[in-house]
């Protein structure tokens, strides 16, 4: 039986292309930007399988022109670049990678919730511009981390993980917002509870955003909830760009309706909102937060192994670990297999 071919769409760690071969064939776009649609579907044509990671857009245009695709498999958790339901439709298995990067990406939220709390960007650029050349009593004073109130909005796994780190470690009140409340053991654990966003945005100190980006969430942050917020209070998004409206943002942080804010993630990312980089009060990251070596090499290892999965090879052939779409599966077996 001739082996599938699957299209590795960003270059990726050397060892996940060899492990990919041992079981299928394998194609790849070695650069690092982001293919072009036409371009994607091009390089697609007779593959079976494509590793894609946060920036290519699967979409019903790409599986019609694309017939032979069976697999989509991200290496991140964050899947709104992929049309699900349309991969359903064209029989076609999604695949995230949840979990792997949870402990990292919440490191990362909490860094940037601190950095921008304790101004450390902003006042690291001042020093190096040879600006520095007294100690004065209000220089670059900040907010208080330990002690204040945390606002976690969604509080799904990396949610929880940051609300852990503010409790146990910084001795934070932690309020959250959701669809759906924690169990009441859950919420004991991590110190939290639940508010409407509303009273979430008037109440807290420091709000990390870790919501999934859908049209539900679009603009979920504009400038009437920026209005709600205490003018001492952060804001920081490791979510996606689209969960807050940048523009209001940028207008926000320059009127002071709120004090600073951390940004990983960006409307129209990697272009940044020509008002943000104008700003002092905000630190800017460039999508990193589960960018350590060993949570992005386990992230490209969960996509390969579901893409194999997917295709019916392997040890769990039929069995990708985290589908998104298992009603494909349920409904034509095992593709490949
Ligand atoms: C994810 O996995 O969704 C992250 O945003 C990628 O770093």
């Amino acid at each position: 039986m001739s082996r599938p071919t699957v299209f590795i769409a960003r270059r990726v760690f050397p060892e996940i292309v060899e492990g990919l071969r041992a079981h299928v064939d394998v194609r790849t776009h070695d650069g690092d930007a982001p293919l072009s649609q036409p371009e994607l579907i091009a390089a697609l044509q007779g593959c079976a399988g494509v590793f894609i990671t946060t920036s290519e857009k699967i979409d019903e245009t790409l599986l019609a022109a694309c017939p032979a695709l069976k697999a989509v498999c991200t290496m991140a958790v964050g899947y709104n670049n992929i049309d699900v339901a349309a991969c359903t439709a064209h029989g076609v298995v999604a695949t995230n990678a949840p979990d792997v990067l949870t402990e990292t990406t919440a490191d990362f939220g909490f860094a940037l919730m601190m950095a921008t709390a304790r101004r450390i960007t902003e006042s690291e650029r001042y020093l190096r511009e040879g600006r520095w050349n007294h100690w004065g009593y209000d220089m670059f004073a900040g907010g208080d981390v330990h002690g204040a109130t945390l606002g976690v909005l969604g509080m799904g796994r990396i949610g929880q993980a940051i609300a852990k780190r503010g409790h146990g470690g910084f001795g934070m009140k932690v309020a959250y917002h959701n669809r759906s409340h924690l169990a009441p053991e859950v919420e004991a654990a991590l110190g939290a509870t639940w508010m409407s966003l509303p009273d979430l945005l008037r109440s807290v100190d420091h709000l990390v955003i870790v919501t999934p980006y859908s049209a539900a969430t679009h603009h979920l942050i504009g400038a009437d909830q920026l209005a709600l917020m205490k003018p001492s209070a952060t804001l920081t998004n490791i979510a996606r760009g689209g969960v807050v409206d940048d523009a209001a943002l940028a207008q926000a942080l320059a009127k002071g309706t709120i004090a600073a804010a951390g940004l990983d993630v960006f409307e129209g990312e990697p272009t940044v909102h020509p008002a943000l980089l104008a700003l002092r009060n905000v630190v800017l990251t460039p999508h990193i937060a589960s960018a350590s070596v060993p949570t992005r090499r386990a992230m490209a290892g969960l996509a390969a192994a579901n893409l194999v999965a997917a295709l019916g090879a392997g040890p769990r052939a039929g069995k990708p670990p985290t589908i998104l779409n298992p009603e494909v599966l349920a409904r034509a077996g095992a593709p490949g297999a």
